[in-house]
């Protein structure tokens, strides 16, 4: 492990072992070989730079909420959440407001931001539990609307350490995902909102999201959200749901007695019993409906010894 060479970059944290279930809404997971923070995009670039001349691989964490990590060891992990920067309008051509965002800040803050300055487009994404990075990294999104209708363009730095803007149209948006090059890091994204017409309307948009996803959706509990995509013209907890899975346990984790498509950890769930409750629902419903669910959740499997 480069500790000496990352050690001497300016502003990086490093931790050692650093146990990474308390940074996943699972609480589920084993320990990063080596935990890095950088906290400015050069300290990013730099880290970037030496891991990959040394050919270490890495990973990267966001805001861990859509994330099922195995007990064992997972190697070295990136994670930008304390990345500062604050949000900044800057100046362009075209409709509403174009605003540069840090991958770290949370999505919550964004969504409050916006509040604050009567700028519109991402109401209905209040409550997913993601950083700015993760969330268009997955392409986060609800039946309204998703990431890549607001995002213009990512600042990606690449695995030799070298930061460009890319264009939306460039990133390959799909359904829950995104095409950028292995072991690129999001490091900020810029959003183009629209200015309101009715302010007011932006705080009763948020309320009237959260009051359903509270409503729908366990969100007291520790989960990942949900755990698979809809398939083509289906929803994942209508199919989970009418083959009488809701409730059902493996140990500690259950699914969701309130929506389908959560698998919630009731209390010291660990990853293998998350893993055979998400084979079982999968084999259930294709045995019983013909649908093969495909997960949305990202899987962190052990690093071999
Ligand atoms: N349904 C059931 N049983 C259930 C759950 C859902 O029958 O247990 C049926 C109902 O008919 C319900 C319909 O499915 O009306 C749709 O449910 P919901 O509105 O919860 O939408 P969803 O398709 O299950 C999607 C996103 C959620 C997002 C909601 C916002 C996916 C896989 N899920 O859920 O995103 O919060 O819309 O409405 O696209 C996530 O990405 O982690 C996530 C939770």
């Amino acid at each position: 492990m480069p500790l000496s060479d990352l050690a001497r970059i300016t502003g990086v944290e490093l931790r050692e072992n650093a146990h990474l279930a308390p940074l996943t809404s699972f609480g589920i997971g084993g320990h990063a070989d080596l935990l890095i923070i950088p906290k400015t995009l050069q300290a990013l670039e730099s880290v970037l730079a030496v891991l990959t001349a040394r050919g270490i691989p890495f990973r990267i964490l966001g805001k861990g909420s859509n994330l099922l990590v195995d007990e064992g060891r997972q190697g070295v992990v990136i994670t930008m959440l304390s990345a500062p920067g604050s949000i900044e309008k800057i100046a362009s051509d075209g409709p509403g407001r174009l605003i540069t965002v840090p991958a770290g800040c949370p999505l919550g803050s964004l969504i409050s931001w916006s509040l604050r300055e009567g700028l519109t487009g991402i109401e209905h994404l209040a409550g997913i539990p993601a950083s700015v990075g993760g969330a268009i990294a997955m392409n986060a999104g609800t039946p309204e609307g998703s990431m890549e209708d607001v995002t213009e363009a990512v600042l990606l730095v690449s695995p030799d350490g070298s930061p460009r803007w890319i264009p939306s149209n460039a990133i390959g948006f799909r359904y829950r995902g995104i095409d950028i090059p292995h072991r690129s890091v999001i490091a900020a994204a810029r959003i183009r909102l629209e200015v309101a017409s009715d302010p007011a309307g932006i705080a009763r948009a948020i309320w009237s999201t959260m009051k359903t996803r509270r409503l729908r959706q366990p969100l007291g509990k520790k989960s990942a959200g949900c755990v698979f995509k809809n398939p083509d013209g289906d929803l994942a907890g209508r199919l989970i749901d009418s083959c009488g899975l809701k409730g059902h346990r493996i140990g500690s984790a259950q699914v969701s007695e309130k929506h389908a498509n959560f698998i919630v950890n009731l209390g010291g769930a660990g990853f293998s019993q998350v893993a055979r409750l998400m084979d079982l629902v999968r084999e259930r419903v294709f045995h019983e409906t013909g649908r093969t669910l495909d997960p949305e959740i990202q899987i962190w499997r052990r690093q071999a010894a």
